[in-house]
């Protein structure tokens, strides 16, 4: 878990940049999508990393309360240098898997290219339905593999060839090689939705945005 959190540090000063560059800003659009989805005013942005969907939702609707919170130090300076003055943001350092919240505590939990990184997701499932209120949701945005496979092999091509070069003369390529990895093995969509129901989320809704590079999970906790 220290070695995830030492990684993201590693890489926090350059990982807004490269996201946008990566990514030719369709990660912007993708937030956007999945802050759509945010119905209540309490709402934990679990993996916040530099806080892009933190301060996303603020920019949607400022009155909303949205704690972020990551296990990376060095994620969190940059965002909190990122929110400096915006008083219903606030930043926690905590892990996924231990959530320093009371149960029911909040009306959404959202977590953003976050989760393939985590090794329990089980758990971190668990935790993120605890904190939930009853009729609750949760929102999982992650990279995800396209059906179509030509648009797979050119997506693959990006992804495990040119982006870790790219990332090599900004950022660290082996960093980059290694997030590459953890998109090859992350499971498929469906079996996503069945770990939420497997947990006893009611309800999950699957979004695919750009011919399948991200998909967006939707659970609702029970009411
Ligand atoms: C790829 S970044 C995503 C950041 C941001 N949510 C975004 O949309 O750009 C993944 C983040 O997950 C955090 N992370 C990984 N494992 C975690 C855990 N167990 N608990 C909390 N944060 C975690 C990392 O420190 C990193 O900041």
């Amino acid at each position: 878990m220290a070695e995830i959190g030492e990684m993201f540090s590693y890489i926090s000063k350059t990982y807004d940049l490269l996201n946008h560059i990566l990514s030719f800003n369709i990660d912007k659009a993708w937030r956007k999508t999945a802050i759509s989805y945010i119905d209540g005013n309490n709402v934990l942005d679990i993996a916040t990393g530099t806080a892009d969907v933190a301060l996303a939702i603020h920019k949607a609707d400022p009155t909303k309360n949205v704690i972020g919170a990551d296990i990376s130090i060095g994620m969190l300076n940059i965002a909190l240098k990122k929110t400096k003055g915006i008083n219903n943001i606030n930043l926690i350092c905590a892990d996924a898997l231990n959530l320093p919240f009371n149960d029911n505590f909040f009306d959404n939990v959202i977590i953003s290219f976050g989760i393939r990184n985590i090794k329990n997701r089980i758990q971190a499932l668990y935790e993120f339905k605890r904190v939930l209120k009853p009729s609750g949701k949760l929102l999982v945005l992650e990279f995800s593999k396209p059906k179509n496979p030509i648009i797979n092999a050119a997506y693959i091509v990006y992804k495990d060839y040119c982006l870790p070069q790219i990332a090599g003369v900004f950022s660290n390529k082996t960093a980059y090689e290694y997030l590459s990895k953890t998109i090859r093995y992350f499971p498929n969509p469906v079996f996503l939705s069945d770990a939420m129901l497997q947990v006893g989320f009611k309800r999950v809704n699957i979004r695919m945005l750009s011919f399948g590079v991200a998909c967006l999970h939707i659970a609702h906790k029970e009411g």
